[in-house]
């Protein structure tokens, strides 16, 4: 793998992982730095105490052997270390005399130590040449009186040496991992810490989003702070410019209008006359058209829809009252049934002109077209509200029930509208990601249902 595709998904790796990745190698770095050095300082340690013990032993030996003046040597007393005493222990020892007399210490029950190694000044490890294996030798020559050379050789196992530093790495190691492990668990707990922050705004923003908060709240470390306060004055900005943009629609409808009454009656006028009255007819066609889009989008703009972010909600069922209220007064001779769960208190994400708009459209559909009674109810399941209305009207075919949901479709003419309602209805439903349906009733009419999401309590 070549360091740059590295780099790169590094660089899109999320900070928690970075910082995981930056601990992970201090870690490692640190706790096998501190690994290493501990062993070779604890062997170089160890490996001297054990040359001081030679040389101590080796020195007692000396002292201990006696050389008669012919050359005959004996031991006065065995070494104090009953090690040399107990059979192949790993310590032994050997006087030979050049050319003469050979002592061994009591363990050294086969084989034999170099003589060589007297005439060596340092502490030899060997891996030959032990009784019992790799051995570490020392020892030292000193002449009889006849001009002849006494070596005095000690060994010990190199096992007993290997075993205390192989007990030391084992300890050590475990200790070390111990360690590492305590020091990735508290750097993670430092991550969790240091990134809260982030969390926090990760939360505001998703709030943002979907419309339940506005502007971010709180105090930020300084490092994110400026990006939350250049944030809050894009927010600010953004509804500006949408706001300008909303009046200036409503600007350019409103200027329309007048021309295009005038146009309008003109073309009625032309419709009356023999020969133009194809061209009239045309042209009242076409500004029917224009009135309708003209109203539509005027609608459009006026919604707060536009503005997903307005952060404000709507509380059910009291954003029914007064919509109930005119409803019953457009429609006085339906009667409007309102059910709820007793104390239902709910909060939906959907700002509460455009929860007022959506519901209308759907109340008086249902005005217009039930024979007397329109069933509206609310339930709460999980983290929705839904909301159905149903009327006993004539209802609609299931391609009817797709089709009405465009600009300007009416299948029924003997009442009034501009077969906007459903257009606009399912464009404020989509911004707010509401579920809109219409469907059949068993008994006939339609049920409109809307399912809206409520806000975290
Ligand atoms: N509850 C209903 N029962 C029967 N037909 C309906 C119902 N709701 C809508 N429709 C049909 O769908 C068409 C489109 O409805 P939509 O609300 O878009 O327009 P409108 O009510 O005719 O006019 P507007 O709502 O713009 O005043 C209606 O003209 C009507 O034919
Ligand atoms: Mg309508």
């Amino acid at each position: 793998m070549t360091g740059r595709p590295f780099l790169g998904k590094l660089s899109a790796a999320s900070l928690r992982s970075r910082f995981l990745i930056a601990i992970l190698v201090w870690v490692a770095l640190g706790i096998g730095g501190i690994w290493y050095s501990a062993t070779s300082v604890f062997t170089r340690h160890i490996e001297l105490q054990y040359h001081d013990e030679l040389y101590g032993h080796v020195r007692e030996l000396a002292g201990l052997v006696d050389v008669g003046k012919d050359g005959h040597i004996a031991l006065t007393r065995p070494l104090s270390d009953p090690r040399y005493l107990e059979p192949m222990s790993g310590f032994y020892w050997q006087v030979t005399v050049d050319r003469g007399q050979t002592l061994r210490s009591a363990s050294m029950r086969r084989g034999r130590l170099d003589d060589d190694v007297a005439h060596s000044p340092q502490v030899i490890h060997m891996v030959e040449g032990g009784p019992t294996g790799p051995a570490i030798m020392y020892g030292f020559t000193r002449l009889v009186p006849d001009g002849r050379v006494i070596h005095y050789v000690i060994a010990t196992d190199k096992r007993y040496l290997d075993s205390a530093i192989a007990g030391f790495t084992r300890e050590l190691t475990a200790w070390l991992m111990a360690l590492a492990a305590a020091l990735i668990g508290t750097g993670v707990l430092v991550i969790a810490f240091a990134l809260r922050p982030l969390n926090r705004l990760g939360v505001a923003i998703a709030e943002l989003r979907s419309g339940r908060r506005e502007p971010l709240p709180g105090q930020f470390p300084s490092e994110i702070s400026p990006l939350v306060d250049d944030l809050n004055i894009y927010i600010v900005e953004n509804h500006a410019i949408i706001e300008r943009a909303r009046v200036a629609a409503g600007n350019l409808a409103h200027c329309l209008r007048t021309p295009l009454a005038i146009i309008a009656d003109e073309a009625e006028r032309l419709s009356e006359d023999p020969h133009g009255a194809a061209h009239g007819a045309s042209l009242l066609r076409q500004c029917d058209i224009m009135v309708q889009q003209i109203d539509y989008h005027l609608a459009r703009a006026r919604s707060a829809a536009m503005a997903k972010t307005s952060g404000r909600t709507s509380l059910l069922p009291d954003i029914f009252t007064p919509l109930l209220s005119a409803m019953r007064k457009l429609h006085p001779d339906k009667v409007f049934d309102f059910k709820h769960p007793a104390g239902m208190q709910v909060n939906v994400a959907v700002d509460p002109m455009d929860l007022s708009e959506l519901v209308s459209i759907l109340l008086d559909n249902a005005g217009k077209w039930a024979k007397l009674r329109i069933a509206i109810s609310l339930a709460e399941n999980a983290d929705k509200v839904s909301i159905r209305l149903a009327d006993d009207g004539p209802g609609m075919t299931p391609k009817q029930m797709v089709d009405a949901f465009a600009i300007g479709t009416r299948f029924d003419s003997t009442k009034p509208g501009s077969g906007l309602g459903l257009a606009i209805a399912r464009d404020i439903a989509e911004v707010y990601g509401i579920d809109l349906a219409l469907e059949a009733n068993p008994t006939g009419g339609i049920t409109a249902s809307l399912d809206v999401r409520a806000t975290p309590h």
